[in-house]
């Protein structure tokens, strides 16, 4: 069970650090360069910067780095990542991010309203399909169903844990 555990969180690792790490660096520049959709609603909105998409997907790559090192080098026994894999999960998580945001926004929810089960999921969502899409092997040769189930109630469990420490940092100006 906790082998379970930590193999479901050394995998998730380069898609759980990019959100936190954009809420810390992010600002500036929106993606959508503050322009409207068809909708006359902005497409993303100010919460979804150049910054934050470029610093956080280093930042991710950056750990998946050294889970590489540490596996390869120092043999710890745990689930192989792959330079493909840890790019793949860390640029997911925050396109994942970026699609909810369309999405709030075409059903005129405003930036930093909750949006209970996408704002929990979308990162393990845009996550995984971008490296099924584009490194399936590499999904079939870590992945178990019990991971995957451990992966679905750890992620939201994390997901409200670092918030509310973002929030009360002041890093975040919502708990959620
Ligand atoms: N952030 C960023 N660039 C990104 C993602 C996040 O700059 N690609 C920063 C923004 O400052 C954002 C903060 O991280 O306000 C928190 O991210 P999130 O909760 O995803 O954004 P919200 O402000 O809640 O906006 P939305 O309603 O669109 O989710
Ligand atoms: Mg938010």
């Amino acid at each position: 069970m906790l082998s379970t555990l930590l193999a479901a969180f050394w995998i998730m690792v380069p898609a759980y650090v990019p959100n936190p790490v954009a809420a810390v660096c992010g600002g500036g520049t929106p993606i959508d360069f503050g322009r409207n959709f068809s909708d006359k609603k902005r497409i993303f909105g100010d919460g979804k910067t150049y910054r934050g998409l470029v610093c956080g997907v280093a930042a991710g790559i950056l750990c998946g780095g050294l889970q590489i090192w540490l596996v390869t080098t120092c043999h710890w026994d745990l689930p192989q990542h792959t330079l493909v894999s840890v790019s793949l999960l860390a640029l997911g998580a925050l396109l994942g991010d970026m699609a909810k945001s369309f999405f709030k926004r075409r059903l005129g929810k405003e930036r930093g309203d909750a949006w209970p089960i996408a704002d929990q999921y979308d990162l393990v969502a845009g996550a995984f399909l971008l490296v099924l899409v584009f490194d399936p092997a590499w999904v079939f040769s870590v992945m178990t169903l019990p991971i995957l189930i451990v992966i679905l109630v750890l992620t939201p469990v994390l997901h409200r844990s670092v918030n509310i420490i973002g929030y009360r940092i002041k890093v975040k100006k919502e708990p959620w």
